[in-house]
């Protein structure tokens, strides 16, 4: 056994390690090791401190991720208030913006520094002797929500910050979600039938939202710094230096700037940023121009709102007209019919543009789209594009209303509407489109993975009519793949080994695979994990799903429902007699009820690790909290417990020692 300060050693190292390969990966985007080495150190440092907790701290890089809830936002005042900018989409504005300060500033140089208006979700961050104490969203300027525990899982905003920096100051700027991340979010939504967001700004902002801070860790949000606030003793005197003071701390800043002395180098500036803006990882949706002396933004002031030393350009959202040729319709896997337009293909925010959604037949009514119209379409960053209405000037009388189809277009059932809903559907579980969805979604890399059944043999498997349902790709043959297009005797062996594998995957990946409306990835790993078995999750109430970690109302519904579908339940003994991995008894970590509705904090040291512990009261039913207060019910203390202790005794929480968990839990001490 090492002693401890050998420990203590080791954890420091690690800890320099890591914020050095966070300060590669995020600030330099020049990682030098790969995500496997970076997630063996972390680890490695878990396991320390799990074992030393007297040496975990606040800013250790283990200590982004937690999973505790917050029972909701407090809210922080900020040290100096977060105000707003003057907007324009007008360039004779920004003109009249420069002069203004020209004239004001009677004739002395004035530098302007132009920089991307980040489209996320503003922030301050108050770091205190270099550690980060609180992070709050700009709420209404004054106050915001404090959702410290949700920046620290963002990895490229450190914990602490580099020598030297002030006693005290509130760096402000913009959370994000990546472009990439956005794209890569919505997709598994969509796959998952969850709502999409409609921008990644409102993709940040519902995550930074979220309770569980797990949740935001995975949405990979980033952030990008441009100024502060209250600050103590700084000598920097512009915000060229101020940004370069930000970097220098570890922050991220933004990915350009520009300087300009007059009205036309501004402009020109905003133009050029909005062409290399698409080449950045956030959205943008505008440019900001602030006057660079401090000196000089001190005299000119401030309105009530915004600085006079400011001033937002913002972009149009890029539109294009093209013409409208056909519009088809498409199945989804859960039935749903989607129109979808086919377009002249037209350029539009660097990409070629030649299809758009319309979602359902209601907004074609709406808004009056017909075939051969000529229409307007807009993509503002990584939407999808869309119709935003009809040049009616440009028609001709040849134009052809549309009518939502009364029949599948795949399979030719009668389609139905459920009341008070738009959505047509095709209840037929055969439907080929359906089908081939289904089992797009089913065999995809997040779900069961399985190499070589992609779109195009999906497509073909279900055309030829050798898959109808699901599981009939187990029943498949070497004799009948040989008949398909380019299948060799290598790809048809491959084919058959990567099909059989997939029995043996997780139960997660299964229960994601089955394509549960509501039900994404992260939910069937919970699911999965509460429950231990596909019988235990099955046979499962709608009440009990709801105390599932994560589950909301409407998804332990949509659950309950799905499993009691006929055509479901036939499915599931169909892939059960298969020898799919249905999970096994001992897995289920919802092991009792025996502490529901009791509330724990856990403190001081224990013979095994804390999560073990914090597993354990999970698994029988009861919640962990990180600091104590009225509500919580007990107090786990192992020794050299600290501050908790008395706190516990104070609020009259009942203490227990290990070996009291254990009888509680009914197990012997040590095994847990
Ligand atoms: S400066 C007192 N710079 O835009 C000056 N703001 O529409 C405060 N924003 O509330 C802001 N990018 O949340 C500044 N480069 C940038 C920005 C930026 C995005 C946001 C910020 C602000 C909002 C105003």
């Amino acid at each position: 056994m090492p002693n401890p300060e050998q420990v203590e050693a080791e954890i420091r190292q690690l800890r320099r390690e890591i914020e050095g390969h966070d300060r590669l990966y995020y600030q330099e985007a020049a990682p030098v090791i790969s995500d496997q080495a970076y997630d063996r150190l972390m680890r490695r440092l878990r396991e320390l401190e799990a074992a030393h907790p007297e040496f975990v701290t606040a800013d250790s890089p283990t200590q982004r991720v937690s999973g505790q809830p917050l029972a909701a936002f407090r809210q922080i005042t900020h040290r100096s208030p977060m105000l707003s900018l003057e907007n324009t989409y007008s360039e004779a504005e920004v003109a009249e913006f420069f002069r203004r300060i020209e004239r004001h500033l009677a004739g002395e140089r004035t530098v302007a520094v132009i920089e991307p208006k980040v489209d996320g979700v503003a922030l301050s961050i108050f770091y205190q002797h270099g550690k980060l104490v609180y992070a709050a969203t700009r709420g209404n300027g004054v106050a915001g929500d404090d959702v410290t525990a949700n920046v620290r899982t963002i990895r490229s905003v450190p914990l602490r910050l580099h020598q030297p920096y002030p006693e005290e100051v509130e760096v402000r700027g913009e959370v994000f979600m990546p472009k990439r991340v956005f794209a890569a979010l919505n997709e598994s939504r969509e796959q998952a039938g969850e709502p999409l967001f409609a921008n990644p700004r409102n993709a940040a902002a519902g995550s930074l939202k979220q309770l569980d801070a797990r949740i935001v860790a995975e949405r990979k949000l980033d952030a990008v710094f441009y100024g502060w606030g209250h600050v103590s003793g700084s000598d920097v005197w512009s915000h060229r230096a101020a940004l370069a003071e930000i970097a220098r701390w570890g922050l991220r800043t933004p990915a350009r700037t520009w300087t300009a002395e007059t009205v036309e180098g501004v402009l020109a500036a905003i133009k050029e940023l909005d062409v290399v803006r698409h080449d950045f990882s956030y959205e943008t949706d505008g440019a900001v121009v602030k006057v660079d002396d401090f000196t000089q933004r001190e005299r000119l002031g401030y309105t009530s709102k915004a600085p006079r030393w400011a001033m937002a350009f913002k972009y149009q959202a890029e539109r294009a007209e093209t013409r409208l040729l056909s519009i088809d319709v498409q199945v989804g896997r859960s039935g749903k019919l989607t129109p979808v337009a086919n377009l002249e293909p037209v350029q539009l925010s660097g990409t070629v543009v030649a299809r758009a959604t319309l979602h359902n037949g209601e907004e074609i009514k709406r808004k009056d789209i017909r075939v051969g119209d000529v229409v307007r379409i807009e993509k503002s960053g990584e939407i999808i594009p869309a119709v935003v209405e009809v040049v009616t000037a440009r028609r001709t009388g040849a134009e052809r209303v549309f009518v939502m189809p009364d029949h599948c277009p795949s399979c030719g059932r009668p389609v139905v509407q459920a009341s008070g809903q738009v959505d047509l559907r095709c209840v037929n579980v055969e439907c080929p489109d359906q089908v081939k969805r289904r089992l797009e979604h089913f065999a995809h890399k997040g779900a069961l993975d399985v190499e070589g059944l992609g779109e195009a043999m999906v497509a073909q498997l279900v055309d030829a009519g050798f898959v109808r349902r699901l599981d009939h790709i187990y029943d498949l043959t070497a004799e009948q793949l040989g008949r398909l297009e380019r299948m060799g005797n290598k790809s048809i062996s491959n084919l058959l080994n990567a099909i059989e594998a997939s029995k043996k995957q997780p139960l997660w990946r299964l229960v994601f695979g089955l394509g549960i409306l509501h039900v994404g990835a992260t939910a069937s790993r919970e699911l999965a994990s509460y429950f231990g078995t596909l019988d235990a999750l099955r046979s499962a109430g709608v009440e009990e799903l709801t105390r599932a970690h994560n589950t909301g109302y409407v998804m332990a519904q949509s659950i309950y429902d799905w499993f009691r579908n006929p055509d479901n339940a036939a499915l599931i003994e169909a892939l059960r007699r298969h020898g799919l991995n249905f999970g096994h008894k001992g897995e289920a970590q919802a092991l009792s009820n025996k502490l529901a509705g009791t509330t724990w904090v856990i403190t001081g040291t224990l013979s095994r690790p804390r999560d073990d512990f914090e597993e354990l009261i999970r698994q029988h039913g009861g919640r962990i909290t990180s600091s104590i207060s009225k509500k919580t019910n007990y107090l786990l203390a192992g020794d050299e417990a600290g501050s908790k202790l008395p706190k516990a005794r104070q609020l009259g929480v009942q203490v227990v020692g290990e070996k009291e968990f254990a009888a509680l839990l009914d197990y012997t001490a040590g095994t847990a």
